[in-house]
């Protein structure tokens, strides 16, 4: 079998989590052997630094220091975890990838997008994702789920006008890049997103 590398992107609360357990089943049944990761975070030392990321306390982080600290985690991630696994043909699905840094520090920290590829090339190597979901919700609807569930973090205690950014970022890059990122309408019944990711995860296996 051939390796698949497969992120899932949206703004915070667009509930990848529950898709990505539900894909990773549905890629063993296919006989994959699927390994699940999320960013920042996945190796010991990226979770180290999602703890910087994301602590509350931080609020005097740059945009510059929060660019770099991500690409740092996710070059340890690549080389540690996802290259080895796809590699070995393995099915990969990452919780987010380089595009939430397109989209968070180049988009809506405004760093810029040319910026953001040149400081992670050296991140992903060769590993760009095969295919990415991109599950689409408004940004009001987003942070309303977070509220419910449990403490903010650093990043999701942004302005109602950040998260929109990135909402609006994710759309713009979907849009430059409809081959490989799929938009699905995050406010869909559960069971249909999930039909219609594996539709498109299974389409994007067979044009390998
Ligand atoms: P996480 O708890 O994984 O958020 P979610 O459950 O919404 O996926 O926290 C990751 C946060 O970090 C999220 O707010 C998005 C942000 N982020 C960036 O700003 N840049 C990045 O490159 C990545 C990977 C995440």
């Amino acid at each position: 079998m051939k390796g698949i590398f497969i992120t899932m992107e949206g703004p915070d609360g667009a509930g990848k989590t529950t898709q990505i357990r539900r894909l990773s089943q549905a890629l063993e049944e296919q006989g994959y052997e699927v390994i699940i990761t999320r960013e920042p975070g996945g190796t010991p030392i990226s979770e180290a630094v999602r703890g910087i990321l994301l602590d509350p306390e931080y609020k005097e982080m740059k945009p510059e220091t929060e660019l770099l600290l991500y690409a740092s985690a996710r070059a340890q991630l690549v080389g540690e975890v996802i290259g080895p696994a796809v590699d070995a043909g393995k099915a990969v699905i990452s919780d987010r990838f380089v595009d939430s840094s397109v989209v968070y520090q180049g988009i809506a920290r405004g760093l810029g997008v040319e910026t953001v590829y040149e400081v992670n090339r050296p991140a992903i190597g060769k590993y760009m994702p095969d295919v990415t979901i991109l599950l689409d919700l408004p940004a009001e609807t987003g942070i309303a789920r977070k509220k419910d569930q449990a403490e903010l973090d650093r990043m999701e205690q942004e302005s109602l006008e950040f998260h929109r950014k990135v909402a609006e970022g994710y759309r713009r890059l979907a849009a430059r890049d409809p081959e490989r990122i799929q938009t699905i309408d995050a406010t869909l019944p559960i069971d249909t997103i999930c039909d219609m990711i594996k539709d498109k995860v299974y389409r994007a296996i067979q044009s390998k």
